[in-house]
């Protein structure tokens, strides 16, 4: 096994794909499939690597919760040191749930509701990174209302359209985006929250996208936040002490892909806000536990329909969407080593719909009804996007730790799925 093989969680031996030192079929035999596999060690480890590569850095990591946030996951997160970057009220109750302090948590999002901002502010999070000068508007008035004030934090949107290095879907730094403040008009809407009395503009923050692969793109958004700070300072404003960087770090699927170079990152970072007197946060949610997931399921049939193999398999896309939404791409692999060939197959699961698929046209190996296949690299944004389309109740979630195992999220149930319906409403007047 190579080195990335252990630093995500996952090995064989004898030919038995492991997690940590518990072998993947004994979870399935229990607790059936689809499940979800995480690797306690590897979001540790992976963490642990960030975290030294921004040594001697003024930079706290706090966690993009909406990556994965089952609160067994956040717990290993907060317990090594992360905070927490949240972009709802339901996120900030499993954070404040998983142990994470008001403090510990700063609050991002294009459309934050006022009930989210009430919510929030008790909640006493470190700061709101606010994305349109309406927010800005609604934050003062909510503060207001409450007697306090509302530490802020400007996100803006660098402009750099060299960060397009993943699906179009999951750009974001780019003009025309609808995420932040385009950075032409920040110094105006620094001025606007400085003026307000129920507002204290306390950082910048970006997020210029996910899977960035060109440092250049980073270098780019860096460089403009920076001069937005010292054109913000030079306008007067002398409270500004958080800059966030935002999270994108990339993470390999398939070989050839590019991978974080965390180093080259660090030192940018050292480069642009060195002498800057500022508090550096970075929000990375893919990269602490995109690999240290896998998706369990079953092959339930193979089939064929014109010159084309099917793999059919108990996960659809329900369980996981990035293949049907971003043709994204999760290797697959038999749980137990097999000798059979590989045939071209698309993997797909039991929705109904043509874009119910977890492969296209992918080698994969020729097996039959029965066999247990690992969709890899599922830690992030796998179990959080999953639904309940075609009335399929959601996965188990399973976490390993060294020899051991336990669930973290039961299977639902059939219950589960109609529990918040009534079979006639309680009718009202008009
Ligand atoms: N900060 C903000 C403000 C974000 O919007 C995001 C991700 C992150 C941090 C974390 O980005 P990461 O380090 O994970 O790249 N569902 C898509 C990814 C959407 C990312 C949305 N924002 C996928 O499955 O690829």
């Amino acid at each position: 096994m190579g080195e990335g093989v252990l630093t995500a969680g996952f090995w064989r031996h004898d030919g038995a794909l492991l997690c940590e030192d518990v072998p993947l079929a004994a979870i399935a035999a229990a607790v059936g499939t689809p499940t979800y596999v995480y690797s306690a060690g590897a979001i540790r480890a992976a963490y642990q690597r960030l975290a030294d590569a921004l040594a001697g850095l003024p930079v706290r990591i706090h966690y993009a919760v909406k990556a994965n946030s089952t609160l067994a996951i956040l717990r290993i997160l907060q317990e090594s040191g992360a905070g927490a970057d949240i972009v709802s009220a339901g996120e900030l109750h499993r954070a404040r749930l998983a142990g994470f302090r008001g403090e510990d948590i700063v609050f991002a999002g294009v459309g934050k509701t006022r009930w989210e901002m009430e919510h929030a502010l008790d909640a006493g999070v470190l700061f709101f990174n606010v994305e349109s000068e309406g927010e800005l508007a609604l934050l003062a008035e909510v503060a207001r209302e409450r007697g306090t004030v509302a530490r802020v934090s400007l996100r803006v949107n660098p402009g750099v359209d060299d960060a397009a290095a993943g699906h179009a879907y999951i750009t974001t730094g780019e003009a025309g985006s609808k995420f932040g403040i385009d950075v032409h008009r920040a110094l105006d809407a620094a001025r606007a929250a400085m003026s307000h009395d129920a507002l204290e503009l306390v950082g910048l923050d970006m997020h210029i996208g996910s899977q960035i692969g060109e440092l250049s793109a980073f270098a780019t958004a860096q460089r403009r936040l920076r001069q937005l700070l010292d054109e913000v300072r030079a306008a007067g404003c002398g409270t500004i002490r958080w800059i966030d960087v935002g999270g994108g770090f990339p993470v390999a699927y398939a070989s050839g892909e590019p991978e974080a170079d965390l180093a080259a990152f660090a030192a940018l970072l050292r480069e642009t806000f060195g002498d800057a007197g500022v508090q550096l946060i970075v929000e990375p949610g893919r990269f602490l536990v995109a690999e240290a997931g896998v998706l369990l399921t079953q092959v339930l049939y193979r089939k064929t329909s014109g010159r084309k193999a099917f793999v059919v398999t108990d996960a659809a896309m329900n369980d996981l969407l990035r293949p049907s939404l971003y043709e994204a791409h999760h290797a697959i692999e038999p749980v137990v080593a097999t000798g059979a060939p590989k045939v071209t197959a698309d993997v797909v699961g039991p929705v109904c719909e043509t874009g119910d698929f977890l492969a296209m046209d992918r080698p994969v190996a020729d097996v039959p009804p029965g066999t247990l296949l690992a969709i890899r690299d599922t830690g992030a944004y796998g179990s959080v996007m999953s639904s309940n389309y075609n009335s399929r109740a959601r996965a188990a979630e399973v976490l390993v730790q060294g020899g051991q195992w336990g669930v973290a999220v039961a299977r639902e149930t059939l219950d589960d799925l109609v529990r918040r319906e009534r079979l006639a409403p309680e009718w009202r007047d008009a």
